[in-house]
């Protein structure tokens, strides 16, 4: 019996026509450009300022574009795994909405809601669906719509200059080829869970409980951050998890043709980059143009390093991510 392996064989990204410079959050939030520049290397983002712009027509428009890179028929996927902390409802989740809006057969749909960490948590899921025979070409989406949750007052501001809007997506397809996917390592932590979070509303503050709520003022209903111990755990946390990855598949960091961490902060793919001994052709980073645009992140910087051909076959490529959660996760792919 032939051995089936997975790779991705398609990706594609779409982000909001709307650019956010630095300078135009000076104007509105108590900050400056240095400020942002310095901490986190952001130097703009989009922010949908099209009302008819969802999330999951988002995702629709990276999975559209992966798909005709990937060479296949809409109607060759057979399952959906769609990643987002800013869905379209409460409830249905984002990939029956991409089912309808592809206008495809009514094939599975499943939403991760892994926040920073879920676009590898998706390619984990569909890696283990194709190698078990199951499904032979899964779309894995990122799409994400910060902007219309952030605190965008100066209250907001420590938060707010870091989010960015956008989608993106990959096709994984089985292939008996000695290549595709390595191994996937996926990890959580949630004691640590309201350290970033958008608490309200939801259950534990729903709405019954709200409006009975004398001392309710409001907060809770954009995300908070602990910026500072974000920092400091995402750095070991990411360190960690490509060691893993590494270690599993007996190769070392200078293995590595090009790692792509997930787009948090550049300070902290630096870091990594400097702990893992990695030349600057060898980490691909792009947060200077999107900011973080959690689940889509990944998969928005891969299509730009593959445009800018920065992968060839038979290259090791390394996704690593941490985010809410806390969660984190790598991957290691034969490309
Ligand atoms: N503009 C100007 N000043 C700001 C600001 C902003 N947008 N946001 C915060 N500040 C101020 C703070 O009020 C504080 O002022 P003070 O010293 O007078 O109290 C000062 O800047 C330093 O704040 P601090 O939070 O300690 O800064 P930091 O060096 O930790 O940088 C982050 C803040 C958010 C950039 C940094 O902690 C970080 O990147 N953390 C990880 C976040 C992350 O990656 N999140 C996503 C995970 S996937």
């Amino acid at each position: 019996m032939k051995v089936i392996n997975s790779k991705i064989s398609g990706v594609g990204y779409f982000v909001p026509d709307n650019v956010v410079k630095n300078s135009h959050l000076e104007k509105i939030m108590n900050t400056t450009d240095e400020w942002i520049r310095e901490r986190t290397g952001i130097e703009e983002r989009r922010w949908v300022n099209d009302q008819k712009l969802t999330t999951s027509l988002m995702g629709t428009y990276a999975a559209e574009n992966a798909i005709l890179d990937a060479g296949i028929q809409r109607d060759d996927i057979d399952f959906i795994i769609f990643s987002t902390l800013s869905p379209d409802y409460y409830f249905p989740g984002s990939g029956v909405l991409l089912q309808r809006n592809l206008k495809i057969k009514e094939i599975g749909a499943l939403d991760v809601r892994n926040q920073c960490s879920g676009f590898i948590y998706g390619l984990s899921i569909a890696d283990q669906y194709i190698k078990s025979g199951m499904y032979k070409n899964i779309l894995v989406v990122g799409s994400e719509i910060h902007s219309g949750g952030l605190d965008k007052t100066p209250r907001g501001r420590a938060v707010s200059v870091i989010f960015g809007d956008g989608a993106g997506a990959a096709v994984i397809s089985a292939t008996n080829e000695d290549e595709g996917i390595l191994s996937t390592h996926l990890h959580s932590e949630g004691k640590f869970a309201e350290e970033l979070a958008l608490i309200k509303p939801a259950t534990t503050f729903w709405i019954d409980k709200i409006i009975d709520d004398e001392n309710e003022d409001g907060s809770g209903y954009s995300p908070v951050m602990n910026g500072n111990f974000v920092f400091k755990n995402a750095v070991i946390r990411f360190e960690e998890v490509i060691f893993e990855a590494l270690n599993y598949s007996n190769l070392k960091p200078e293995d590595i043709s090009l790692l792509i961490p997930h787009q948090a902060n550049l300070r902290i793919s630096q870091f990594i980059q400097k702990r893992l001994g990695l030349d600057d052709d060898q980490v691909f980073n792009n947060i200077m143009k999107y900011g973080n645009t959690t689940a889509a992140s990944i998969p928005i910087a891969l299509k730009e390093a593959m445009d800018n051909k920065k992968l060839k076959k038979g290259d090791i490529l390394c996704l690593a991510a941490f985010g809410s959660g806390f969660t984190w996760a790598s991957a290691l792919i034969k490309w």
